[in-house]
């Protein structure tokens, strides 16, 4: 059942899920894998938090097609037709020394377990969120909390620096001070051109896949990457992986595989048409 649902931006919403089971073994990087009602398609969608003693799993998601849109008109007291989690590998997290984690979007509900797990460890965390302007921005205040610095970042400069954060991630590889790793999470592409900026200073950089899902159990082959030329299923293997090691290309290809379709299933519901 849903315990409450607020929007956090322009098209960004949290909600807060009684969901006892997986509250009681989830970890920071973890996912789980939702139908909005008995005929829907499976969505993968990350653990954003969660409350053990309240037995509650907390979800941010964007509004990005038919079945987010869908999820989107639930409110408190509704019920999802399923709610299976946790699922993937947890975040490695280790005593590093100092971690930069970088968040685009709303990535930014993803890294903040992360960046409080890896701080509670003893590191050092860093922390970089950006988002094309500052209406989308959103808990600023909760990375900053589990995070030593933060640096905010909008493309046009609305809020905080102007420009995209793979600038400061560059400043901060180049000041000299040492960096033993890098997290980055957010759009596909992102996570490319953070990977792309810490190759020449040889610094570990994990991501997050975001491959198509459908059973996340590692048995149907959809969420399929390649990382260091083989083959991997992201929902067992990841969702975390070496940066400089993904087949980026293979990634952003699959990702369009039913683009077509997704456009006709949104149309669909756009008209009205309340079938899945
Ligand atoms: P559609 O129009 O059907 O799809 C829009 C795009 O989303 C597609 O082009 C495709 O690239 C991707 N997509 C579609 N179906 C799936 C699927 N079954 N699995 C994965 N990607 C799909 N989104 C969030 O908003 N919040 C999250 O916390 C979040 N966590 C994720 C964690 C993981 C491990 C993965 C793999 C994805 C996560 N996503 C998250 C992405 C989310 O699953 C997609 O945005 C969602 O499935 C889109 O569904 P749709 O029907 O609304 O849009
Ligand atoms: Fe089916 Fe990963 S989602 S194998
Ligand atoms: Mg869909």
């Amino acid at each position: 059942m849903i315990l409450s649902r607020d929007k956090l931006a322009p098209g960004i919403h949290v909600m807060r899920i009684a969901a006892p089971a997986v509250a009681r073994k989830a970890q920071a990087g973890q996912f789980v894998i939702i139908r909005v009602d008995e005929r829907g398609e499976r969505i993968p969608l990350t653990i954003a938090d969660w409350d053990r003693d309240e037995g509650s799993v907390t979800i941010v998601f964007m509004e990005a097609g038919k079945t987010t849109r869908q999820l989107a008109t639930l409110k408190a007291g509704d019920s999802l037709a399923t709610f299976a989690g946790p699922l993937g590998l947890p975040t490695e997290v280790e005593r590093f020394g100092t971690v930069v984690s970088v968040a685009g979007g709303f990535a930014v509900a993803t890294i903040v377990p992360i960046a409080r797990a890896l701080r509670e460890k003893g590191n050092k965390v860093i922390s970089i969120m950006g988002a094309r302007s500052k209406d989308l921005l959103f808990w600023e205040d909760r990375l900053g909390n589990v995070s030593d610095q933060l640096i905010v970042t909008t493309d046009d400069g609305s809020y905080g620096r102007k420009g995209v954060v793979t600038e400061p991630l560059k400043e901060l590889l180049e000041s000299g001070q040492r960096i033993d790793r890098v997290i980055a999470i957010g759009p596909s592409i992102m996570m490319k051109f953070c990977a792309k900026t810490t190759q020449p200073f040889g610094v570990k950089t994990i991501v997050s896949l975001n491959p198509i899902m459908v059973d996340g159990t590692g048995m149907c082959g959809c969420c399929r990457v390649s990382v260091a030329g083989v083959t991997k299923f992201a929902c067992v293997d990841g969702p975390d992986f070496d940066g400089h090691e993904v087949d980026w290309d293979l990634l952003f290809a699959r990702q369009r595989t039913y683009l077509d379709q997704e456009k006709q299933s949104l149309e669909l519901w756009e008209q009205g048409c309340r079938r899945p």
